[in-house]
């Protein structure tokens, strides 16, 4: 029997894990800088609206060492970084929005060097009044664009005549990303005035056409290139394209090499975060609990530029009722602008926050009917039709929460859990216990349609090795292990014959952003393509030359079979090469079936969704606010897995990031509009010691996908996050606990502080 060297489902381990263990991993900052590279600096504004009435360089740029001091006025092109929009400059142009924003860059032989040289700069402004938060923005209708609104049916008719009603607000924090590398770039000038880019970017499209446009170069006089990031969970969609821009025009004036390395704490004060959210919402429903009616409104902190604002805000009314059914919606969404860092993608993209706020409704609900939370989850699943249409008109076809959620509920014996912890709380007056088992329902596709594309490139070479290249990012998730999988399989070769080369906007062109979850789904199918081109031509040839059909060629355990003979794939490759045959081939995908009319917000935005559930007991202690998790189970939805470890990591890493966002992660302004909360140690991500202290996550072994995505697998990037919902709300349980017979109502962050006050503010 031949070996098969099939991985794909296979546990295989990341292809950078090896090396990351090491240090031999390179990220941007590893790069070799050419001789004569300088280093970049910011001045960064202080204030969080101001005129700038003048900028003073002359001292800067006579210190010794500096090659470059430049502001706005100093761009050869465009002072534009807007991905939707236009208008969002790199450098301050006339005024300042925010503290944090970058007014003027230098260059010099050492980063000690330019930072002495930007205490030499002097900025005159003008204060301006700020607008710095939700609320101000919303009475002011101080807005980024329209606000925007899905419907289906008539909330308001349908909540006048519903049994009950519960009207509320609700809010969840920002949170940073806290990739361990932070952002950088590193600008090359190039013969002819090209300029080649090295970005720490899950877009390197964008980074090459925001830079183009800075140094007003076409797009083929720019490339950008990685090999991987040191993480990005959306921190890095659009905002490298500052960072690179910023790199690309002081290499540009200064004629020398740039690299930008921003310290993490500015990194924290220049670049945006996860939206905070304020959510008001009337919810009516019956004496069962069944929900008949939603009005809700999510109104964001954008900050002081759209970037992808109405985007997120755009999922998280597509995430508003998670996986309930609600025959009458009316959600709005209003992306507010406020004097404060630019706010932009993460890890579900408005998702988060449209699912937490469903799951609160569903939550106080229960509890107001005294229910268990999640009898009311299950009665109010999507299911058969009518009961299998979201808001926005798209058909649940593929509804599995309702099996997973059952599995996992007896999987951890929630019943008997629920009256464990009902009887400690009777007898422990101080510690309080909570458990949540929450949903999770996301849809899979960027809701902008036209992202959904992928290109990949496949070399060949004659001795049977094969080198890869696809339009997709690596920010530890794994992507480029799992396209060499589907690659070597294609090929039926050993993976270690697949080598894939650094992402480059030279081999695969305008490229999506790795995001979405998407980057398996898109580039696999772009790599498969572009392997099945090769191969045909392959077995064209062979097949032609033995006087034999194609469908006689076969390739399996690393040799091609043609009839009954049989050749190693690296003799079939030279054979094909003596005879002239092409071994280099592109692929491309575009996903089917997918369609959203924004101007009715109706149509079908998701070619599938991805499902899984999470169980959480926590304990609180009700005179400190201070908690533990004593357990949690995950049950994850990977269709049929492309790589069960690294998906495994993906949901594990998932939750826990949810979870720091929802509990121990808070973003704090002072009245200024200054964020006090700027490095680790005022800003707490969650460490090994906050896990829960039994905690295991398994993949669902039903997972299936019924759409035809690569292998059948179900994109798992993000969708796991939204598993920290159930550690919010065993919080939330066990707050009840505390002060049984009143409301208490968290708010996210949940941190020890807020338990604390929640606690005293709703006691007797
Ligand atoms: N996992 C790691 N280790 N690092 C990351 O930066 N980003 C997340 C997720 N998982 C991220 C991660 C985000 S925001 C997205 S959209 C997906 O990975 C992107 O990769 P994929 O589409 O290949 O899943
Ligand atoms: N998800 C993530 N990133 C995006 C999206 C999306 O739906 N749309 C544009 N960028
Ligand atoms: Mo992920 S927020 O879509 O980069």
């Amino acid at each position: 029997m031949l070996e098969t060297f099939k991985t794909v489902g296979k546990p295989i381990a990341h292809d950078s894990a090896a090396k990351q263990v090491a240090g031999e991993a390179l990220y941007i900052d590893d790069i070799r800088a050419p001789e004569g590279t300088l280093h970049a600096y910011c001045v960064l504004s202080r204030k969080a609206h101001a005129r700038i009435v003048s900028i003073d360089l002359a001292a800067a740029r006579a210190y010794p060492g500096v090659g470059a001091a430049i502001s706005a006025a100093d761009i050869p092109g465009k002072n534009e970084v807007g991905p939707i929009y236009k208008g969002e400059p790199f450098l301050a142009q006339g005024i300042v929005e925010y503290i944090g924003q970058p007014v003027v860059a230098i260059a010099a032989s050492s980063i000690k060097i330019a930072r002495a040289a930007a205490k030499l700069v002097r900025i005159v402004y003008e204060d301006l009044p700020p607008v710095l938060t939700i609320e101000e923005a919303l009475a002011k209708e101080f807005y980024l664009a329209k606000p925007y609104q899905m419907k289906i049916g008539d909330a308001a008719a349908a909540l006048a005549a519903a049994p009950h009603r519960l009207k509320g607000t609700f809010a969840n924090g920002a949170q940073d990303h806290f990739y361990l590398e932070g952002q950088i770039a590193l600008a090359v000038p190039q013969e002819g005035g090209e300029m080649a880019i090295w970005s720490s970017t899950q877009h390197p499209t964008e980074v090459q056409k925001m830079v183009a446009g800075a140094l007003d170069l076409p797009a083929n006089a720019v490339t950008c290139e990685l090999r991987r990031m040191g993480g990005g969970f959306g921190g890095k969609e659009t905002q490298p394209a500052i960072i690179a821009c910023i790199a690309a025009v002081l290499a540009y004036t200064a004629k020398r090499p740039v690299k930008y390395r921003v310290d993490r704490d500015d990194d924290f004060m220049m670049t945006g975060k996860r939206h905070d959210f304020l959510v008001r919402y009337e919810v009516g429903y019956d004496d069962d609990g069944r929900l008949l009616a939603l009005d809700i409104s999510f109104a964001a902190r954008g900050g002081h530029v759209a970037d992808l604002t109405t985007s997120i805000v755009d999922r998280a009314l597509f995430h508003t009722t998670n996986c309930y059914f609600v025959p009458h919606v009316t959600a709005t969404g209003y992306a507010c602008k406020t004097h404060t860092q630019s706010n932009t993608a993460f890890r579900g993209f408005g998702g988060p926050q449209g699912m937490l706020a469903a799951e609160h409704v569903v939550d106080r609900v229960a509890r107001r009917l005294g229910k268990d939370p999640l009898a009311l989850r299950q009665l109010n699943f999507f299911g058969q039709a009518p009961r299998d249409v979201t808001h926005y008109g798209q058909r649940v076809e593929d509804f599995v929460a309702d099996k997973i959620v059952a599995e996992l509920a007896a999987d951890v014996g929630y019943a008997e859990r629920r009256r464990a912890i009902d009887a400690f709380n009777a007898s422990s007056p101080v510690l309080k216990k909570g458990l949540a088992l929450t949903p999770v329902m996301f849809g899979v596709s960027f809701t902008a349609i036209q992202f959904n594309q992928a290109g990949a490139l496949v070399h060949v070479y004659t001795d049977g090795s094969i080198a890869l290249n696809h339009a997709g990012t690596e920010m530890g998730q794994g992507l480029h292990t799992k396209i060499c999988q589907i690659v070597a399989d294609e090929f039926a070769v050993p993976l270690e014959t697949v080598r894939i080369a650094a992402t480059n906007t030279g081999k695969v062109p305008n490229t999506s952003a790795t995001a979405a979850s998407a980057g398996s789904d898109l580039n696999g199918k772009a790599a498969q393509a572009a392997a099945r081109t090769i191969k045909a031509r392959i077995a064209q040839y062979l097949a032609g030359a033995a006087g034999l059909p194609e469908s006689e060629v076969l390739f399996a355990g690393g040799q091609v079979q043609v009839g009954a003979t049989s050749l190693p794939f690296k003799d079939a490759v030279q054979k094909a090469y003596n005879a002239r045959i092409q071994l280099s081939a592109t692929g491309f995908y575009r996903t089917p079936k997918i369609h959203f009319d924004r101007a009715t917000a109706k149509g079908r935005p998701y070619y599938y969704f991805a499902y899984g559930a999470a169980y959480v007991e926590a304990t609180i202690d009700t005179l400190t606010g201070e908690y533990a998790f004593d357990r949690a189970e995950l049950l994850h939805d990977a269709g049929r897995s492309l790589n069960p470890a690294i998906d495994l990591g993906q949901v594990e890493g998932g939750f826990v990031q949810g979870m720091g966002w929802l509990t121990t992660e808070e973003i704090w302004f002072d009245a200024s509009g200054r964020l006090r909360t700027h490095a680790p140690s005022t800003y707490k991500i969650p460490i090994a010691r906050d896990l829960p202290r039994q905690f295991r996550a398994r993949l669902w072994a039903a997972g299936e996908n019924r759409e035809e995505s690569i292998h059948r697998s179900k994109a798992v990037g993000e969708p796991p996050l939204m598993l920290g919902n159930a550690a919010f709300f065993a919080l939330q349980d066990a707050v009840a606990a505390a002060v049984p017979g009143r409301e208490a109502l968290l708010v996210a962050p949940a941190t020890p502080e807020r338990v604390l006050m929640t606690i005293a503010a709703a006691a007797p």
